[in-house]
């Protein structure tokens, strides 16, 4: 039985900052933030916008009602949470409307959560074929003001209906984890922002990729022929290409040149929202299918997870036939081309001005889904 994913979609808030602007006010050359990071604008979310207006804005568009009565299951990768107990997923799936006899709960591991998440959804659905499951990456990933981090922000997520014999990627069981207990990037309870050692993450990201590379070779006697593309987690989009250099260095010039194309068609929609931690592969995932005029059913694409930490995976999937068919690929664009600029004076404000979750307030974003209110520490969205 083929399982993998069905529908995807992505969502992010509506504003972002242009990066010359911000290299600018840094005081940076904006060629380091344009083509040494490769981030050339940066998506920008209002306090009245979380983790749950960005997932039930990334699931509306792609769930039916027999969808939301199949699904007995909703995963939610983040790092952005904001409560230590309650589950997002439980709030997404009372927005959404899904029947009721569900399972719902959060995953964590940095980036890597929403990837646990898919193959915890496989095996769910192998052992009930008739159900679907809810995946969704949701995340604001902020390091602060004037921080080595900054220009590698960004706020958003993916939303992916699992089920068997799925209209985009069928997923394959060739699989290779790695877990390294490291502290290149961590955020301890109580932080606003995460501790981040640059280097080291930059290092241990590569030093995965190829460690993965290597044992998926020995385990399943891949090639890079077997791939039509590979895609990558994008913290920012120098960082995939980095990796993906290091196993192009002995290949013929045709090989290195189709790689490194489908990577660029990948990190499109990446360059224009920065950082979206948990959903940043599967938005390059939807950017390499909706860009790329390439691919055909049956390719085979290799994808690299990595969440800091450790936890990193290298898994494939091959695409199912008329999968462009699944795509959104008219509304992404019109979703970015629609927000609106910021001056970094206004970033500066938004980001500062910081949600208090345990003040009753009334806010009035008129965006479907953001924070009406909160009352006794409980957030309200409004719905439409
Ligand atoms: P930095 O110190 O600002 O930048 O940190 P740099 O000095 O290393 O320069 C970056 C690149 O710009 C370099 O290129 C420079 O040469 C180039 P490279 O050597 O890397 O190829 N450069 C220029 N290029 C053109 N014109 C110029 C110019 N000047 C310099 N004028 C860093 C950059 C990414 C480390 C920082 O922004 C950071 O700490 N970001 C957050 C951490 C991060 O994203 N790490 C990535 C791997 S870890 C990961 O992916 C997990 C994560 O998503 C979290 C999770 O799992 O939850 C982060």
């Amino acid at each position: 039985m083929n399982v993998g994913i069905d529908k995807i979609n992505f969502f992010v808030p509506p504003y972002y900052l242009d990066m010359t602007k911000l290299a600018e006010a840094r005081k940076v050359d904006p060629a380091k933030f344009h083509i040494g990071i490769g981030q050339d604008e940066m998506a920008i979310n209002p306090k009245t916008q979380d983790i749950i207006t960005f997932a039930v804005n990334a699931c509306k568009p792609i769930l039916t009602k027999e969808d939301l009565a199949a699904i007995d299951m909703v995963i939610l990768g983040t790092e952005s949470s904001f409560d230590e107990s309650k589950s997002a997923a439980v709030i997404l799936h009372r927005l959404l409307k899904i029947q009721p006899f569900a399972r719902s709960f959060e995953i964590k591991e940095a980036c890597y959560a929403a990837t646990a998440g898919l193959q915890m959804a496989k095996n769910h659905i192998l052992s009930h074929p008739e159900k679907k499951v809810l995946v969704v990456a949701s995340d604001i990933a902020r390091y602060g003001l004037n921080s080595g981090g900054e220009p590698t922000q960004g706020a958003g997520a993916v939303a992916m209906l699992i089920s068997q014999k799925p209209r985009i990627l069928a997923l394959e069981d060739e699989s290779v984890a790695l877990t390294q207990d490291i502290y290149d990037f961590w955020r301890p309870s109580g932080y606003d922002y995460p501790l981040v050692d640059g280097p080291l993450s930059n290092q241990t990201y590569i030093q995965s990729f190829e460690k993965l590379w290597q044992e998926n070779k020995r385990r399943h006697q891949r090639s890079l022929k077997d791939y039509t593309a590979i895609v990558f987690h994008t913290p920012y989009t120098k960082m995939g290409k980095k990796a993906l250099s290091t196993i192009l260095e002995n290949e013929e010039k045709v090989e290195q040149k189709r790689l490194l194309t489908r990577y660029e068609e990948s990190i499109g929609y990446s360059r224009r929202i920065g950082n979206l931690y948990t959903a940043s592969l599967y938005l390059a995932l939807i950017s390499l299918l909706e860009t790329s005029t390439s691919l055909k059913a049956g390719d085979r694409l290799g994808l690299f997870s990595y969440g800091s930490g450790a936890v990193a995976e290298f898994f494939s999937g091959t695409l199912v036939a008329d999968f462009e068919k699944q795509l959104l690929k008219k509304d992404h664009p019109t979703l970015l081309n629609q927000r609106q600029e910021l001056s970094v004076d206004q970033y500066e404000n938004i980001f500062n001005d910081s949600l208090n979750s345990n003040l009753d307030t009334d806010f009035n974003d008129p965006l479907p889904y953001s924070i009406e209110k909160i009352k006794d520490s409980i957030r309200y969205y409004r719905r439409s």
